[in-house]
């Protein structure tokens, strides 16, 4: 297999920089799933990689709609990689189990560990260790094309991990409330959380962000990107930020 399409999802980087590093090296591009409209995705006869952040051991919302809206046709092989901060349980069997109940064979399944942007609980890794995280990653990912060639790929899961998934994971499915955000003082409303957010939930009014939706996908884009760290969620306030370094935020 020497093309792909690569359709991906991400918050912070991680996914979309694994998205354009695998879209070069098997000379495609890779497309954001949320500015793909079309009911229908023609591949030409391609393979198709999905690229997405683990959320609670399982799959984000985004997509997960985006599997049942959309009509994959024409495709050669259907591959995943999802990117993860500590574990990803037993996400890339979600998506399998998606795409099976549309007939789709989701043939390989990578999981790239990378730094972990979940600030409601943890802070974001050190410097040196995104770095040293970062490396690790780059090696993993360069290795998909050939392991893509040769036939099909799945890593090994711990045997808790359906377990972790089947607890965890309607925890996000269900929840994702936007009320649980807040801003302090230090906003001054430039309203990039505004254009950053990929759900278009947020508008800025009396040069506030407000949400609009009760429910978000969560991504916590818009806390990583506020130039001012305005924006917070969980015990965020006591931790740092973090976007992927490879990755031009516009
Ligand atoms: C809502 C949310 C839930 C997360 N859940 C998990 C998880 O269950 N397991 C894990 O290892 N990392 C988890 N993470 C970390 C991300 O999967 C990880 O940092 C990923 O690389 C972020 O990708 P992105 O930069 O493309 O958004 C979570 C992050 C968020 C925002």
């Amino acid at each position: 297999m020497n093309v792909a399409m690569i359709l991906y999802f991400s918050g912070t980087g991680n996914s979309r920089y694994v998205a354009e590093r695998l879209a070069e090296m098997l000379d495609d591009r890779a497309v954001a799933i949320p500015s793909v409209k079309e009911d229908v995705v023609d591949a030409s006869g391609r393979s198709v990689g999905i690229v997405w952040p683990v959320y609670f051991w399982g799959i984000p919302t985004m997509v997960d709609e985006f599997v049942r809206r959309t009509e994959l046709r024409n495709f050669d092989k259907v591959f995943s990689v999802c990117t993860y901060g500590e574990s990803p349980g037993n996400a890339s069997n979600v998506l399998e189990k998606r795409l099976r109940r549309k007939g789709i064979n989701l043939g390989s399944q990578f999981e790239v560990r990378m730094p972990n942007n979940y600030v409601l609980f943890y802070d974001v890794p050190d410097s040196d260790e995104q770095l040293r995280l970062l490396n690790e990653a780059d090696q993993y990912i360069d290795r998909i094309p050939e392991i893509l060639a040769d036939g099909e790929y799945k890593e090994k899961h711990p045997l808790m991990a359906p377990m972790v998934t089947a607890i965890g994971y309607p925890w996000h499915k269900h929840g994702r409330r936007t009320k649980r955000f807040r801003v302090t003082d230090d906003c001054d409303g430039c309203s990039v959380c505004e254009t950053a957010c990929q759900m278009g939930v947020i508008e800025i009014r009396d040069g506030r962000p407000h949400w609009k939706e009760k429910r978000c996908e969560r991504c916590l884009t818009c806390v990583h990107r506020c130039p001012r760290s305005a924006i917070q969620i969980g015990r965020s306030q006591k931790f740092g930020r973090y976007l992927n370094p490879n990755i031009r935020f516009e």
